[in-house]
This record gives structure tokens, sequence and C-alpha cells, in this order.
């Protein structure tokens, strides 16, 4: 009955997690999925989420369904967040939000509403991109292409050929952008980058597509949302998908929203029903409990500043873990340029390593990084730092 089924080889992201977790190396170091690891190694469990989920316990709710477009205070908080409390898209009701099952959740329902709705317009993704991106659109029958991004030469940003290629778009192409700490290379474009882009944007009738999942470990919580907002404010159409996996590690609880920016209210409403009207037709509607965790601290002044603090505390331990990297690297490579490793944001490094590198450095010396290069900062600490730097600096003498 089953024999035609396409074997599945597994995601590169995710199966990498898995051989870990089979690993029984005691100085195993994984450095490969993105999640954030503290100093001890361990996933925190953020103080004002622990005071969220106290408040939300001791209130004893019944666990009845969410309506199908989330928790209101949620989806409110995710707006504030992104957007700023005086956008002038809010205040107009030009915004239609839901709770989504994660980012990648958001990027499935936006995917579905896009190909229903925007059925001749393409999907265009940076080149590279986080994997799951190119998977989620052609899973809804979406074309995805890409833009040139990473210049392995420079190891920086070819905003040239980026912007060369964007320039030959078709109106109502959609252009997946990442607002802060662009995973996989860790490269950002600057301010007025970004407003080259919005002009190329305008110009041409492109729908600017921006995926944040690292909201707080760039700059700041409401500096990494900048591009956001000036494209919000530039009048541009566009949807925003966004995770609180990772600033509120709340990973397992699948918080996520997904926004799109409109010309009007009245499309907003429309929009809104047809999202609603997607989501009943995957899963119903979203989780509750880790909806009411986020609403709770992002509506409660003390619990949010606490929350501004611990997300600050894990952008600055990430810092200094590439200062701390890039320092015994050189250390054990002099001939090696390491500055790339503190150039680059977020949680992620590109390191330039080949797969056979990569594979050598788990098999030799059970560091795990995902095979395109890219390395997960945060799951350095000063007990294994040194360790990584001198396993990287064999490899590369190799
Ligand atoms: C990653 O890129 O490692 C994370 O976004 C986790 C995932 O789901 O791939």
């Amino acid at each position: 009955m089953f024999e035609h089924v396409d074997h599945y080889p597994g995601d590169p992201i995710l199966s990498l997690l898995e051989k870990f977790g089979h690993d029984t190396r005691p100085n195993k170091v994984n450095l490969s999925i993105g999640l954030y690891y503290d100093e001890n190694g361990k996933i925190p469990v953020l103080k004002s989420v622990q005071a969220a989920a106290k408040i939300v316990q001791e209130k004893a709710e019944p666990h009845t369904y969410l309506p199908m477009e989330g928790l209101a205070a949620y989806r409110e908080a995710v707006q504030h967040l992104l957007f700023g409390r005086d956008s002038a898209a809010l205040r107009d009701n030009r915004v239609a939000t839901i709770q989504s099952v994660g980012g990648s959740g958001a990027l499935r329902v936006a995917a579905d509403f896009i190909k229903t709705y925007l059925p001749d317009s393409a999907v265009w993704i940076s080149d590279p991109s986080w994997d799951n991106h190119h998977a989620l659109f052609t899973a809804a029958r979406i074309q995805v292409h890409t833009y040139p991004y990473y210049d392995a030469v420079t190891n920086n940003i070819n905003f040239g050929g980026m912007l060369e290629t964007l320039n030959t778009l078709p109106a109502k192409s959609i252009v997946l952008m990442q607002p802060c700490c662009h995973n996989p290379t860790g490269l950002d474009l600057n301010h007025a980058q970004w407003k080259e882009v919005i002009g190329v944007l305008q110009q041409r009738n492109l729908i600017p597509f921006l995926d944040i999942a690292y909201q707080g470990f760039g700059d700041g919580i409401e500096e990494d949302a900048w591009v956001v907002r000036a494209m919000a404010d530039a009048g541009l159409t566009m949807v925003v998908t966004n995770s609180f996996s990772k600033n509120f590690s709340l990973y397992g609880e699948r918080c996520g929203g997904l926004s799109f920016v409109c010309p009007s209210a009245k499309e907003a409403a429309l929009v809104l029903g047809q999202l609603k009207a997607g989501v009943r037709r995957i899963y119903s509607s979203p989780p509750l409990f880790g909806s009411k965790l986020v609403a709770t601290v992002l509506h409660d002044a003390d619990l949010r500043q606490q929350w501004d603090r611990e997300v600050a505390a894990m952008r600055d331990r990430i810092k200094t873990m590439r200062e701390k990297l890039r320092n015994s690297l050189t250390a054990h490579a002099p001939s090696v340029d390491g500055s790339y490793l503190v150039n680059q944001r977020g949680m992620f490094s590109y390191t330039g390593f080949t797969a056979a590198e990569v594979d050598s450095l788990r098999e030799d010396s059970a560091i795990y990084l995902i095979r395109s290069g890219r390395l997960c900062i945060p799951g350095l600490n000063n007990q294994n730092v040194e360790s990584v730097a001198q396993a990287m600096a064999e490899t590369l003498k190799k």
C-alpha cells in the first residue's frame, strides 16, 4: 500500500539535533540548531516567564479553545512589539494579525494565503536562507527563487547583487527578508541599505515579507524592529512573521505571529477573515498556554522590564562568546581572519567551513555545526569555547 512513499532523508537541522542527542561523548558541543543555551549549557527558563506562569496557573482558568486568530491580548502585544505603539498602520486598523504555531506556522499560513490570493506571485528568498523557508513555500506550491545575499569571498553581503536582482522582479513578487540576525549568515543590512531596498520595493511594487525570529538578539528589542517599522511607515503592503521561540526561550510552546499590513482597514478585515479560515482548515486554533505567558509578560510593566533585561543578557552573552571564539581561534590559527565572528550578529555565524570540515569537526571532536558551515554561537560557553576554537583551528590546518 505505501511502498511508493518517498523516503524522507531528514531535515538538515532537526536531524542533527537527534544525532547530537544520541552522541555519548561527554565533551560534545551543540552548535547546530538555533537554541539559546546559557553559560551552564542549559536552555534557560526566563524569570519573567516563570513569574507569568505562576500568575497564569493561579488564575486556574479553563483550558478552553482560543479563537482561530488567537488570544486578543497576545495579538495586540505582537503588534506593539513589531510596529511600535504609535504606528500609523495600527492606528488606522490596517494590520491583520493572528497568533500562529511558532514562526513556521505563520510562514505556512501566509504561504497558503499567498497561493490563493496572489497565485501569480513567486517568492524570492536570500541565497542562502533558513533551510525551511524553501521547503515551506514549496510545500504550498509556490515558486521559490533566490536573490544574491552572501558573498563567500568577502564574507559579507553582496548588496549590489541583491539590488540588481530585486530590480528585475515583476510587480507583486514577494521578497522574503530578515529584519535582524540573518539566519544563517549573521549578516544584516544597515539602515542606509534598507532604505535603498525600500526604494526598489516601492518603485517596482514588490511585496516585502519580513521574517523576524531573533528580535532583541541584534541591537535591542526596539532597534531590531527598525526595518519593520520603516517599511510600514513607507506605506508598503507587507507580510510579517515573528517568533518568540528564542527571545522568550519558549521553543516548544510554539508562540509566533503573522501580520499583514494592508492598504486599508477594509482590506485588513478581509485578510484577517481569510487567515482565520486558513487556520481553521489546518489546525483550527492555536495553543493556549504559551500565548498567555507571552501576553502576561508583555502587558505587565514590571515583567516587561524584566524580560527586556533578560533578552539583553542573552544578547550580551552571545557577543562575549563571539569575541572569545574570535580571540581563541586567531590565537590557535594566526593566519585565519576571525573578524567575521564579531562582525556577524545574532545567534549564527557563517564560518565558511565546508561540509567535509563540518563532518570532521563532528566526527573527530564531537562539535556539531550545520553542514552549510553555520555555527550557533550560544552553544558556546566559558568551558568549551577554547576547545572549540582549537578544534576549528586544527580542522582548518588539515
Ligand atoms: C534554526 O534555524 O536552527 C532554528 O530556526 C530552528 C529550526 O526550526 O530550524
